[in-house]
């Protein structure tokens, strides 16, 4: 496995590796990541995954500075699943001058996530279309955790014509349910007990909707208030169109329930697909 800083020793790496497939990643890797490298080694010959905490995508009161760096950690748990290339630039090397020109997504910026977090997808996008231009895969992996990005990602590849195919991988849980991010070990010891109740929640209202209900506003309010009841802070819980992450309407099978709330200090996401028989 070779693990490289630079983008011109990244280019002559790849230049004798025409088949490689992608997994941009934050670094402070768990389980879920290394699911992704799992899904992503027999599509190429070489897997190839970034590891870079990306200033454009954090606001300014979120933990761009205090985000877990653990590059050594990370690099032994990559080679174990027989990963091909890391790539760790530092700051400069993806950012050598201010990113004037940004990737500006569409309306779906704005809502769930983007609500929260202005600005969030013009940075996850600027940097993905940069790292995608670096490293010029045929495919790419995003976890369906970040169900959000992973359609606005989607829809920039097809928008933007790449020739990338964007494939998503199922999240990864803790055994009681949790799924698993690097946001988790900000969590209290009891905040850790509670935090499974998120996907408890998302649970019932896949039940509910399993079941026939179709007042969507109503699923969302009762698995809101199921949170607060518990000493959550909900962001929001929304029944969307898996295709749009618009609002459904009653004919629409392939659902998906997203929330995003705060325990103690720290801010959850989840989501469960729902997909209605005929
Ligand atoms: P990061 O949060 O490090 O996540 C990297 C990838 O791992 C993303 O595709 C994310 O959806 C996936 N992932 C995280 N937790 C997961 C879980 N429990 N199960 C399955 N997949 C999981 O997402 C980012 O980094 C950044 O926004 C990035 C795309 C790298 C751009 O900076």
């Amino acid at each position: 496995m070779d693990i490289i800083h630079s983008a011109a020793a990244l280019r002559e790496r790849l230049q004798r590796e025409p088949d490689n497939v992608f997994v941009p990643t934050m670094g402070n890797l768990h389980e879920g990541h290394i699911e992704l490298m799992r899904v992503a080694k027999p599509r190429a010959a070489c897997t190839v995954v970034s590891i870079f905490v990306n200033r454009l995508q954090f606001g300014p009161k979120e933990d761009f500075e205090r985000y877990p760096r653990t590059l050594e950690a990370d690099a032994a748990s990559l080679e174990k699943v027989g990963v091909n290339v890391v790539f760790a630039p530092d700051e400069r090397e993806i950012y050598p001058e201010a990113q004037t020109f940004v990737v500006e997504p569409s309306d779906l910026q704005h809502i769930l996530e983007g609500a929260h977090r202005p600005g969030h997808f013009r940075g996850v996008a600027t940097v993905v279309l940069k790292l995608f231009n670096l490293v010029m895969p045929h495919s790419a992996i995003f976890g369906k955790k970040d169900y959000q990005q992973y359609i606005v990602l989607r829809d920039m590849v097809r928008q933007f014509a790449l020739p990338i195919e964007i494939i998503p991988a199922e999240t990864v849980r803790a055994e009681d349910g949790l799924a698993l991010s690097s946001r988790n070990a900000y969590l209290s010891e009891p905040a850790r007990r509670e935090a499974p109740r998120l996907y408890q929640v998302l649970r019932k209202a896949r039940a509910a909707l399993d079941g026939g209900a179709r007042d969507f506003q109503r699923i969302e309010l009762e698995a809101m208030s199921a949170l607060a009841g518990h000493g959550w802070k909900p962001d929001y819980v929304a029944v969307r169109r898996q295709a749009d992450l618009q609002p459904p309407g009653a004919d629409d099978r392939a659902l998906v329930v997203l929330a995003a709330a705060r325990i103690d200090s720290t801010r959850l996401i989840d989501n469960v697909e729902v997909n209605l028989g005929r």
